[in-house]
């Protein structure tokens, strides 16, 4: 690839995060794709398209590659077992040995708030995602931190405990540098209207974009990051990532309330 910049490759690239990465990201990194699907015409992105089950045909999208973001995934959280075995275990397993063989120096995988996702049976968060904000002031509780125990609250959640779990592995026994990003709310329209419980959870492209740079650029060895913006009333920590890598997010989904569709 041309330039001495350094050589990523983003897994999942023609989905939403990934479009919007390739594009942020250009003016700091070589920046390549895979995805199981074409690319849309419009992209200049290079993009292998594989099969993230597959190892083989995946090996030569990571050659002469210095870092990975991992997006790769079904992402619904409600995606059955067998296409969670597969596009989400399966494949993230094969992201990090790939990464592995080819010498990759880190690895930002696309964890989510779901590993984490049965403390919303809990309260105060139960109520917060409800919007039910009665007794509770903005950060007057014990917000979830990246030390807390994995509750994922599905098999889709279960495959993100994983991805972080391999990632823990291929860190410790491999030296791979890495960083799990619990994501919380990115979605098209880039604002918190369409649910009260996105007042907590919305993480604006620009904060996400943010993050996954710093996660890219900044000193870290093995981390767990919450990927939110700064919502009033987010109940996941990011003085973590403020502390570990400078995350500063602009945006807090309160400054939308008076939009709020539901
Ligand atoms: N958007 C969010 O709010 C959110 C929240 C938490 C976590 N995440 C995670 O972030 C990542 C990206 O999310 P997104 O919203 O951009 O999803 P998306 O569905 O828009 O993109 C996912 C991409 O992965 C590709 N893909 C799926 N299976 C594949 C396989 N086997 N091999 C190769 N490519 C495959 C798809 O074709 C798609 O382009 C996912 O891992 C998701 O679980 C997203």
């Amino acid at each position: 690839m041309p330039g001495d910049k350094a050589n990523l490759l983003i897994t999942g690239s023609n989905g939403l995060i990934g479009t919007t990465l390739s594009q942020a990201l250009g003016s700091l990194f070589n920046v390549s794709g895979f995805d199981v699907t074409d690319p849309p015409a419009e992209s200049t992105v290079p993009t292998t398209v594989a099969d993230g089950s597959d190892l083989d045909a995946i090996m030569p999208a990571f050659k002469g590659i210095d870092a990975v973001v991992h997006l790769a995934a079904n992402a619904p959280v409600e995606t059955p077992w067998p296409d969670v075995l597969k596009n989400n275990i399966a494949t993230t397993h094969n992201v990090y040995e790939a990464a592995r063989q080819n010498g990759v120096k880190r690895l930002v995988f696309a964890s989510s708030n779901h590993a984490v996702g049965l403390f919303e049976n809990d309260e105060p968060y139960k109520s917060i995602v409800a919007g039910n904000y009665s007794g509770l002031e903005p950060g007057g509780f014990t917000r979830v931190d990246n030390a807390v125990p994995v509750r994922p609250d599905s098999d889709y959640g279960i495959s993100k405990v994983f991805g972080e779990a391999t990632g823990r592995y291929y860190s410790e026994r491999f030296g791979l540098e890495v960083a799990c990003l619990r994501i919380g709310t990115v979605n098209p329209i880039n604002s918190p209207v369409q649910s009260v419980r996105h007042m907590a959870t919305w993480l604006s492209h620009r904060d996400m974009v943010q993050l996954v740079e710093k996660c890219l650029t900044e000193p870290l060895k093995f981390e767990i990051f919450y990927g939110i913006s700064n919502n009033t009333w987010r109940f996941w920590d990011i003085e973590h990532g403020a502390k570990v890598i400078g995350y500063a997010p602009e945006d807090d989904a309160e400054n939308w309330r008076d939009q709020l569709e539901s």
